[in-house]
């Protein structure tokens, strides 16, 4: 489970340096918006430096790749960086899951070219950033695409996309257009079977605000959130593991139901619970296992 995903310029040394120290679950080395057109060509490069020396398989943290997308300079970056081996890739202004898959067989070709295990490179859909993207996400919950691992949504270029001068609602929060890509987005990604991550926070002194987004993203489903400065990824990496309190329901509903064999429903604290209270207490003492790991 990857909680926290540090968006670092892939042109810039010195960020590549602090991204490393940063404890971040995974960086996205990115090529795309954060670095000048004229710029890409030298930054494939430093991608390309940059992975073979952190190579290696349980390498920490994970290195993924945004490219360009598709339909622009994708293939060029894919072709560049693939033969490094990143962990993935994260891909944007996605409009649906046959542009994946079309990916996917490229990336058959790029693999086997390098001589790289096949799929061995994974997928990141950055599942909201057109409008056909927001209308199509239902797509993913019946087109399987190989290497799928997370899908995540955005609030900034999709507002560019509509044309729209905002993406806040008159009382200072997400408007509906933004809060719906979210939610779809988030029922997407379960339905497909990978990780929805949420998106970032764009003001990254706010230390409180960004913590309560985490709290609130875990509690709505998301098992992650994009950081976009290093300050960012201690909040996140708490955020997304289940606190102590968690962890002890958890472990007194699993109890419960063990200590009442063949029962579908039980009392606990004066409320009932049943089998979707069991499923996600399990749920949360697998992720609390995984992050003792
Ligand atoms: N990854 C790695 N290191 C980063 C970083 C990042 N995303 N953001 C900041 N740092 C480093 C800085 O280089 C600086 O280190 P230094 O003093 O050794 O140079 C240190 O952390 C403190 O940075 P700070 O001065 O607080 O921020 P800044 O004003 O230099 O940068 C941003 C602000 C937003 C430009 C920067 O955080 C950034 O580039 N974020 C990522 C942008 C991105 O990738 N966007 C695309 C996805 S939306
Ligand atoms: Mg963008």
């Amino acid at each position: 489970m990857i909680r926290s995903w540090l968006f670092v310029p892939a042109d810039s040394e010195r960020k590549l340096a602090k991204g490393g120290e940063s404890g971040a679950d995974a960086l996205i080395l990115d090529l795309e918006d954060s670095v000048a057109a004229s710029r890409r060509p030298v930054a494939r490069g430093m991608v390309v430096d940059y992975l073979a020396a952190h190579a290696g398989t349980a390498r920490r943290p994970q290195v993924w790749v945004r490219i360009n997308p598709l339909d622009g300079e994708g293939l060029t970056d894919a072709a560049a960086v693939v033969r490094a081996a990143p962990d993935g890739l994260v891909v944007p202004k996605v409009n649906g899951p046959d542009e994946l898959l079309r990916l996917s067989h490229w990336l058959d070709a790029l693999e086997a070219r390098d001589g790289l295990p096949a799929g061995g490179v994974k997928l990141l859909s950055v599942a909201t950033e057109t409008a056909a993207a927001v209308l199509r996400l239902s797509e993913y919950a019946r087109v399987a695409v190989p290497r799928l691992a997370a899908l995540t949504w955005g609030a900034e270029d999709l507002p560019a996309a509509l044309g729209a001068s905002t993406n806040q609602d008159p009382a200072g929060g997400y408007a509906l257009t933004y809060r719906l890509a979210r939610s779809a987005c988030l029922l997407a990604a379960v339905a497909a079977n990978v990780q929805p991550i949420d998106t970032l926070e764009v003001d990254f002194r706010d230390d409180a605000a960004l913590r309560a987004a985490c709290a609130d993203g875990r509690k709505q489903g998301f098992t992650g959130k994009i950081a976009i400065h290093p300050a960012q990824v201690a909040a996140i990496n708490e955020g997304f593991r289940p606190t102590a309190e968690e962890v002890a329901h958890a472990r007194r509903v699993v109890a419960a139901f063990a200590a009442n064999p063949g029962i579908g429903t039980v009392g606990l604290d004066g409320k009932m619970i049943d089998m979707p209270h069991l499923r996600q207490a399990q749920r949360v003492l697998a992720a609390d296992a995984a992050f003792q790991a």
